[in-house]
């Protein structure tokens, strides 16, 4: 697992191997926008403020995966052991 830190809401959370992002946000309250769960239609996209996102997702291109400034919460996860994200 990894740690996922809410820049905005000050709030950090623990995301197992078995869950997503989304999931463990979703649990916890925390008011994401979810539509197809399958990395495909952006809804989740959310600001990278630090951290490596291990992408996922068949939504951004592979330059905008390189860049890694955003990421999808439904699918993609983590390369290190902490994301912080613009929530
Ligand atoms: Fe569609 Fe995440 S909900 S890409």
């Amino acid at each position: 697992g990894f740690e996922v830190y809410l820049a905005k809401a000050g709030q950090s959370f623990d995301v197992p191997a078995d869950m997503s992002i989304a999931e463990v946000l979703l649990e916890n309250g925390i008011g994401i926008e979810l539509s197809c769960e399958q990395g495909i239609c952006g809804t989740c996209l959310t600001r990278v403020v630090d951290g490596i996102p291990d992408h996922q997702d068949m939504f951004l291109s592979e330059e905008e995966h390189a860049q890694n400034d955003q990421m999808t919460l439904c699918v993609s996860r983590c390369k290190g052991n902490r994301l912080v994200l613009d929530i």
